[in-house]
């Protein structure tokens, strides 16, 4: 029997949510929490995870059932069993939804021999989160299929931030699209001041992206606060996620923010390596999920 399993990362933003939906810089980076699809040959389709065996399942599984639908155009697939690990926590912000379209493409690509190139594997996992989702920007998935620290929307890759990264999950539900929408209300009854707003998030990116390659972390901590106190003025920020954050910069953090769209999910923290521990308790205390995790230079690929 074959089988390959191939595996994707999970994603934060370090600057740059909400202002990138009106055309401002971004920089998103791949963690290292990954989800891992093993694909093997199979005479009939079957998806297996903790949340149970099916088969083809749009209501349980439609990232995976739309991949295999999708690929389907492409090879003839009669049957695959796939079996779905994942370190990233669902519905946070913390794109695990990419992960697993990009990984089960790549698994499919690979057992199928269908010659996608890793462009093609990013464009149609964004096509499969925009069908599902209504809309998708392109980030989640361009990032989880290439890895690394990436400017948007140029997609231009940077270096490796080599700091700690410490994820609070408030474990509050948060709908992106509301987040979004929002904001787009916001700017539509304040724009002289919204504007402003959303062009200065922009402007910290490109300020970001020079201190990335010059690998100046305590300045990328100061601009990431700054990047939150904008996020906090156009109202996405929120109790529960202040106090992580607070909690976070007072255990030693460099700086903390947001990730994503706000109202719930996800903070990240930056720290230096041997403070990780201690602003992850701090995060813990403060009644939050904490992760710590690493940036990764490591996309989509096989697991051995
Ligand atoms: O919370 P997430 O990971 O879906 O990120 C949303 C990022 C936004 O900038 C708020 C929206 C977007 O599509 O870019």
């Amino acid at each position: 029997m074959q089988a390959i399993t191939c595996s994707a990362p999970g994603k934060i933003y370090l600057f740059g949510e909400h202002a990138v939906v009106y055309g401002e810089s971004a920089i998103c980076c791949a963690v290292d929490l990954r989800t891992r699809v093993q694909a093997s040959s199979n005479d009939t389709i079957l998806i297996s995870s903790d949340q149970g065996d099916t088969g083809l399942d749009h209501d349980r599984y439609p990232y995976i059932s739309s991949v295999i639908e999708e690929m389907s155009k492409m090879t003839d697939i009669k049957g695959v069993k796939l079996r779905i690990d994942s370190d990233i926590p669902v519905g946070s912000g913390l794109g695990s939804s990419a992960a697993v379209t990009i990984a089960t493409i790549q698994a499919l690509n690979l057992l199928f021999g269908c010659n996608l190139g890793p462009e093609d594997i990013a464009t149609l996992g964004h096509s499969i989160e925009r069908k599902i989702q209504g809309a998708a920007s392109p980030t989640d998935t361009y990032v989880s299929t290439m890895g690394g620290v990436v400017i948007v929307p140029v997609k231009k890759k940077l270096n490796i931030i080599d700091c700690g990264i410490v994820i609070g999950n408030t474990g509050k539900f948060s709908s992106t699209r509301q987040m979004v929408s929002d904001v787009a209300l916001l700017k539509k009854r304040y724009p002289e001041m919204i504007d402003p707003i959303l062009s200065t998030i922009g402007r910290i990116s490109m300020t970001g992206e020079e201190l990335v390659i010059k690998q100046e972390y305590r300045p990328i901590g100061e601009l990431m606060n700054i990047n939150q106190g904008l996020l906090d003025a156009i109202s996405v920020s929120g109790p529960e996620l202040a106090d992580l954050i607070y909690a976070a910069r007072s255990a030693g953090a460099y700086g903390a923010k947001i990730t994503g769209a706000g109202g719930g999910g996800c903070m990240i923290a930056l720290s230096q390596l041997p403070d990780m521990e201690k602003v992850a308790s701090a995060i813990t205390r403060a009644g939050g999920e904490a992760i710590v995790t690493r940036i990764t230079e490591h996309g989509v690929r096989v697991e051995h």
